[in-house]
């Protein structure tokens, strides 16, 4: 509660400091024409809305789909092997090495999805039963699934204002347990990488990096799921480039590499991988089937090719949008640990308090602009099923640290996640913007901003 009223207190300091008096006049900062915008009424008070009809954001990814994926998918058709080993040019191999070498790593391995390549990669860090990792109090559930579904259990960190796991909470939880840290780069925006390695190594520890939602994302120059120990992505129908389903996991240890090569593919190494990567360090142990399938990799392999594109365009859209509310009296942006890394494919705006981020939520839809709250990932020690700690079998994980005690989840872990989800309000962009929609959310922006001072 303290942190709620500490980040309304800051706001209005901000706003005050610029003079909350002439950001409800529509002067200051803003002039000219600006200046009119928030002066005019807004739509939810009656106003005429900024655009005749809404500006959606889609449900689902870019799906820059054409000829290329056509031409991949047929050859696969007409190969009629649509199995990714037992060929001389496999369409899964050709993606992973496009896909590896477009983000600089040494090794990529493509799976079925985004949670089978969390769990090849927990495998492949021999994750078990005992050992803790760290994950962000918001992220998906296919994090937490993973942990758990290896009999390790998951401690949850608090994010910070960039909506990722804010280092500074990290610490204070790691054990002698502790095995490893999956920070993810949520909502296209890169965790601060820098700080969290710093911990990871004075410790010992692992780091994965989940990318699902920041494909192409980069930080200080390096691509997203090269920086750690590994990386995994996702290529759900959601994601900046997809194939509907799909995943990848990457790391540049050969060792690693090899043990998750094994664990996706019943504990085998075939042509091209028959040669031990880890110097026949390594031998077969249970494993599964979570192999991609041609088709798939075809998809994939036309969309890496387009990946910096649609970056490119999102990246391009978020800055004039962020450049276009730059002068706003008080205007306090989501936190990023590398703007030019992020992917841009939202801007978010922390709002101070849920009432006014609500409000601004509700201004701005009514201008018919697409507007909403983080999402795509779920505050996890407050979901019903985490918190109760359900599981396929009632004794596996114990959920007990080693002197016996049980380890609560619950909202009560995680306050400054759930006042930082509510603060913060904004929009989801797309590559397929035009100028003039980008133009219209920077429009609406200015226009109801000046109101939400009175929330
Ligand atoms: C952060 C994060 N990790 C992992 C996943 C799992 O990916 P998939 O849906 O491909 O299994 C998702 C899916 O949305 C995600 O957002």
């Amino acid at each position: 509660m303290n942190d709620a009223k500490n980040s309304r207190r800051d706001f209005l300091a901000r706003v005050s400091a610029v003079g909350a008096a002439s950001m409800l006049a529509g002067t200051g900062a803003a002039s000219g024409s600006r200046a009119a915008e928030g002066q005019a009424k807004l739509a939810i008070d009656g106003g005429t809305p900024v655009r005749k009809t809404v500006l959606g954001s889609r449900p689902y990814g870019p799906q820059f789909y054409d000829e290329v994926e056509k031409q991949e998918v047929l050859e696969v058709l007409d190969s009629k092997n649509p199995f990714r080993w037992w060929h001389s040019s496999s369409k899964v191999l050709q993606f992973e090495k496009a896909y590896a070498e477009h983000i600089g790593v040494k090794h990529a391995l493509a799976v079925t999805s985004g949670t089978t390549a969390l769990y090849t990669a927990m495998a492949a860090l021999e994750i078990g039963p005992g050992d803790e990792v760290i994950l962000p109090a918001w992220t998906w559930y296919a994090d937490y699934d993973a942990v758990v579904l290896c009999g390790g259990l998951p401690v949850f960190a608090e994010i910070d204002e960039s909506l990722s796991m804010d280092p500074a909470d990290i610490e204070h939880r790691i054990t002698p347990r502790t095995k490893a840290i999956v920070p993810s780069h949520l909502q296209g925006t890169p965790a601060d990488m820098d700080p969290i390695l710093e911990i990871a190594r004075k410790h010992n520890i692992r780091v994965l990096e989940d990318c699902a939602q920041c494909c192409g994302g980069r930080y200080k120059g390096k691509f997203v799921g090269t920086i750690g120990d590994m990386g995994i992505n996702s290529f759900q129908l959601s994601k900046t480039i997809t194939s509907g389903e799909g995943g990848a996991v990457t790391t540049n240890d050969a060792t690693l590499f090899e043990r998750a090569l094994r664990f996706h593919d019943v504990s085998s190494l075939r042509s091209p991988y028959q040669q031990s990567l880890s110097g026949g360090l390594l031998a077969g142990f249970a494993s599964c089937n979570f192999r991609m399938n041609e088709f798939t990799g075809a998809v994939l392999k036309g969309q890496v090719s387009k990946l910096d594109t649609i970056c490119g365009r999102l990246r391009d859209n978020a800055r004039k949008v962020r450049e276009g509310i730059a002068d706003l009296p008080g205007l306090k942006l989501r936190k990023t640990g590398d703007q030019d890394g992020d992917i841009g494919v939202t801007v978010f705006l922390d709002l101070g308090t849920r009432q006014r981020r609500d409000f601004f939520l509700r201004a701005l839809r009514a201008e018919n602009i697409s507007a909403s709250g983080p999402g795509g990932s779920v505050i996890l020690p407050a979901d019903q099923r985490i918190e109760s700690k359900a599981t396929i079998h009632p004794e596996w994980p114990s959920f007990r640290t080693p002197a016996g005690q049980a380890i609560r989840y619950g909202a009560e872990s995680c306050p400054r996640t759930i006042d930082i989800i509510g603060r913060m309000g904004g929009v989801i962009m797309d590559p397929s913007f035009t100028e003039d929609d980008v133009q219209d959310i920077v429009t609406a922006i200015r226009k109801v901003y000046p109101a939400i001072v009175k929330v």
